[in-house]
């Protein structure tokens, strides 16, 4: 078979994921989805410091973490429970999410970092209204 690209490449890779008959279920994303996911991850705008990123504790060139003890999030204050930060990588395909495994899915954990005032320390609305005034959001959400 030769190498699939573009669409039919999408569509390979979406079936082999749903072939795997891995634990998770849910929705296989679209490339577009994905690079959006990538860009909110990346970008420091979304916190009320405008200096962290999930990629500020999850560092995806680090293994997905940040290598200190206690993650440090908005007004650089540490983790107030000990707690450091777990890799996001695969963290899709874990039967339970968090050190204590409060969370089922990842879909439950999302949002929570955003408005951790020991993380990202922003307001939700005030997030949605700044991703919408950035003309690079509104276009890849097209
Ligand atoms: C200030 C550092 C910090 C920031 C910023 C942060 N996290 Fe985390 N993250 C943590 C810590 C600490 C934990 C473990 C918390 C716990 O177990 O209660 C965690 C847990 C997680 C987990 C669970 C992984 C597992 O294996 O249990 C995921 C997934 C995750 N974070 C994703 C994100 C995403 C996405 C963002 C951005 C929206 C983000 N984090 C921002 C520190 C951070």
């Amino acid at each position: 078979m030769p190498m699939p690209t573009g669409k039919v490449l999408d569509k390979y890779l979406q079936d082999k994921v749903r072939n795997l008959g891995l634990s998770y279920k849910g929705a296989v994303l679209t490339k577009a989805q994905i690079e959006l996911g990538k860009m909110l991850y990346l970008d420091p705008r979304i916190s009320t410091s405008y200096l962290i990123s999930c990629n500020t504790c999850h560092n995806l060139g680090m293994a997905g973490v940040d290598s200190v003890s206690r993650a440090v999030g908005d007004g650089w204050k540490p983790n107030p429970h000990f707690l450091n930060s777990p890799t996001v990588y695969n963290s899709v395909f874990n039967a339970v999410q968090f050190w204590d495994g409060r969370a089922t899915h990842l879909d439950e954990q999302a949002k929570g970092p955003i408005s951790n005032p020991v993380e990202m320390n922003a307001d939700p609305k005030v997030v949605e209204a700044k991703i919408n005034s950035i003309p690079g959001y509104v276009k890849a959400r097209e």
